[in-house]
Order: structure tokens, then sequence, then C-alpha cells
């Protein structure tokens, strides 16, 4: 892998699998743009970088379930670089982050669509033209095999609302993201692609909610990197993993009177409706 000149933004990257990421993609020479909440172990990996002696970081601090701060974060990437090459989207919350009772965004929406789809549908949007700029770009969606339909006439989880439930309808509106912004960027030289990294990895996500890991974050880190960097994948968009190989996913991402309504709802819900 070399990144010399590269720049890669990973979201969520201050812990477990895309920690992982940014490393590797800084030890191949890239300057990694790092984000999350915690300042302080953002400093500890951009220590580490720089002990590497190879690429760059450059930490982005930002509460993707604040709309407004995800804009502030795109602003920010924007001014602060000449080139996006990857946009890694891998911030996420778990089934059972911060318990098992249902809570809101600071925009009002359910938050696990907010942090784990919402922010990320925003986040990319907003740095299109410097993808596009940069062509050929990569946008790699970190979603899951937990994957549960939308219901239309609850997306925000009002009724029978469970944290496995919400994660998963999260995950799978990423997926159906990805097919519609794949088609959207035909032919502009940037491609995006979802995928499950790998079952439980050993993460704070996993242990939080009290699971046995079953995975390492480098088998899905690996998973990742394959499509942000790899050649058998370069041209190919709209796809979903599971971890290194192609694989369907739930049956309402292929629906597309069901992916019309979410992207017409997310664009209302994002403001990008208006603009
Ligand atoms: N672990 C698994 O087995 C597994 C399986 C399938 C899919 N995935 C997906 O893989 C991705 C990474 O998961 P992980 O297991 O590596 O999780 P993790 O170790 O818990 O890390 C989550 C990352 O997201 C960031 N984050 C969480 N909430 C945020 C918020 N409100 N604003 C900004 N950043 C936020 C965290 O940073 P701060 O704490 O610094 O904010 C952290 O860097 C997620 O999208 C997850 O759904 C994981």
């Amino acid at each position: 892998m070399k990144m010399d000149g590269k720049t890669v933004l990973v979201t969520g990257s201050t812990d477990g699998v895309g920690r992982y990421v940014a490393a590797r993609l800084a030890a191949a020479g890239a300057k990694v743009l790092i984000h999350g909440r915690d300042k302080a172990r953002a400093e500890t990996l951009a220590a580490e970088i720089k002990r590497e002696g190879r690429g760059e970081a450059v930490f982005y601090q930002a509460d993707l379930s604040s709309l407004a701060a995800t804009r502030q974060l795109a602003e920010a990437v924007i001014a602060g670089n000449q080139r996006l090459d990857i946009f890694i989207s891998n911030a996420g919350i778990g089934s059972r982050t911060l318990g098992a009772e249902r809570r809101t965004s600071a925009d009002g929406h359910e938050l696990r669509f907010a942090v784990n789809y919402l922010s990320g549908f925003l986040l990319a949007y907003l740095l299109l033209p410097l993808l596009k700029a940069s062509a050929p770009s990569r946008i790699v969606n970190v979603a899951s095999l937990g994957q549960h339909p939308v219901d239309f006439d609850d997306v925000m989880i009002t009724r029978g609302y469970s944290g496995s439930r919400a994660y998963a309808q999260s995950k799978l509106a990423q997926i159906m993201f990805t097919i519609d912004l794949a088609a959207e960027l035909e032919g502009s030289g940037v491609t995006v692609n979802s995928l499950h990294p790998a079952t439980y990895m050993n993460t704070t996500m996993v242990r939080e909610g009290g699971i046995t890991p079953i995975s390492t974050v480098e088998q899905g880190g690996e998973a990742i990197l394959h499509l942000a960097v790899g050649d058998d994948v370069a041209g190919k968009s709209g796809l979903f993993f599971n971890g290194m190989q192609q694989a369907q996913a739930n049956p309402q991402a292929y629906d597309a009177a069901a992916r019309r309504r979410l992207r017409a709802l997310s664009l209302e819900l994002t403001g990008l409706a208006a603009a």
C-alpha cells in the first residue's frame, strides 16, 4: 500500500477499527484526517503516527450527534485540505451504547439513526466537491450485517424501540444510501461502497454491549482497507461487502421506492433539500 500524497478522512478513528485503519494508512504515507470526540485518544494516535515517521495526522474534533457540528467538520476539512482521496464513514455507536433506552440527537432525531447514518449522509454530500476534484476517489461506508428495514411510518422508532433494531435500521440506511449515491456519481470518478467489516470485533462498542468478541480489529480493518485502496475494487461502486466478499444486503436495499423515500427524508432532515 503506497499512500504518499493522498489525503484520507476516517471518521471515528480515535478508537476501534477506525483507529487501526487510520494508523495503517498513515504508515503507508497518507495524510490522515483523524476524527472523533475524544481529544486525548486522538492525541495518542497522532503521537504514534508521528513516531512512525511516515504520513501525517491532523485531528478534527466533532460530535456527529449534531448536524451543525457535522457541517462544521465538513467546512474545516474543506478549508484545511487541498484534496480528499478517500472518505471512510466509520464513526458509530452500538446497539447498547449509552444504555437500553431510546435517545435522541441534538436535532431531536433517534440517536443511532443520527450518528450512524444521517451525519455520514450529510458529510458525504458536503465533501463531494472536494472528492470529485480529487478523482479518482472513494467513499467507504462502514455498515454491518445487522440490518433492519426502515419503517417509514416510524423512522425515529417511537414505538417498540430496541437498541438493536435502531442500530440495524441505521446500518441498512447506510447501505441504501450507498446504492443511490453510486448511481448519482456514475462517471464522476468517485466510487462508493459499503461493508460489514467483521463480526463482533474486539472494540469498545462490542465490549460495552456485553458481547464476547469473536474477531479482531485487524480482520475488520483489512476489509475496510480493501474497499478504500484495493486495486480489484477500483471503479466498482454501489456494492455491499461482507468482509472481503461481495454480498447481498437486506432486500429493502434493492427496493428503489424505499430508497427514494429514505433519500427524500434524509435530504429534508439534514437541510440539504433546502440548499
Ligand atoms: N465492532 C464490530 O464488531 C462491528 C461490526 C460491524 C460493524 N461495525 C461498525 O464499525 C464502525 C466502527 O465501530 P467500532 O467497533 O470500531 O466502534 P468503537 O471502538 O466503539 O469506535 C467508535 C468510534 O466512533 C466514534 N464516535 C462514536 N460516537 C460519536 C459521535 N457522536 N461523534 C463523533 N464520533 C463518534 C468514537 O470516537 P469518540 O469516542 O472519540 O467520539 C470512536 O472513534 C461502526 O460504524 C460500527 O457500526 C462494527
